[in-house]
């Protein structure tokens, strides 16, 4: 009789952990399920890029498309900012090689990149962007500050990354071309 009771006890310590093992079981499938659904729907409704929501294009002819056919410093009227400054860089270089502005302009930098990742760094400004191939980066800001900035590439691409930079000019509006 007692060895019975060992036996149940045993029995019933062994089904205890079945029990939370199958909890896990679950839990480890039912998680896995959803990711797979979740990533599922995340690759047919947005496609499998981590970028959602930047407007997109076709970087091997970004060349084609406005505004990408015509870079450099562009006076706008009726926006929300005064200037559009549209940037397209690829390895090693940045078109339009120079930037210049008013100083207290609001200023949209449109930019992307014609092959690899760059990166925009205005240093010693808030500007950072990351240049992705086939996606636009768009960063609006005031130009609040005189003086030439450098522009530097962050993103290892290649090499003359550390070659890559341009300028930035903040300069008195009645000096401004
Ligand atoms: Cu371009 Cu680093």
């Amino acid at each position: 009789m007692p060895r019975q009771i060992d036996s149940t006890k045993k029995g019933q310590r062994h089904m205890h952990l079945h029990k939370y093992e199958k909890y896990w079981l679950v839990f480890g499938v039912t998680t896995l399920v959803a990711f797979l659904i979740i990533l599922g729907i995340g690759a047919f409704h947005q496609g499998s890029h981590p970028n959602n929501g930047k407007k997109t294009l076709d970087y091997e002819k970004v060349k084609e498309f406005a505004p990408f056919d015509n870079p450099g410093v562009h006076k706008v009227e009726g926006k929300d900012w005064d200037y559009e400054v549209v940037v397209l860089a690829s390895a090693f270089n940045y078109n339009p090689p120079e930037i210049e502005v008013p100083l207290g302009a609001k200023v949209k930098f449109i930019a992307t990149s014609a092959d690899v990742m760059h990166g925009f760094e205005v240093a010693g400004t808030n500007i950072n962007m990351m240049l992705e191939p086939g996606y636009i980066s768009e960063y609006v800001t005031t130009v609040n500050k005189e003086g030439e900035f450098l522009i530097v590439c962050n993103e290892y691409c290649g090499t003359g990354h550390t070659m890559m930079h341009s300028m930035l000019k903040v300069v008195k509006p009645n000096e401004s071309q």
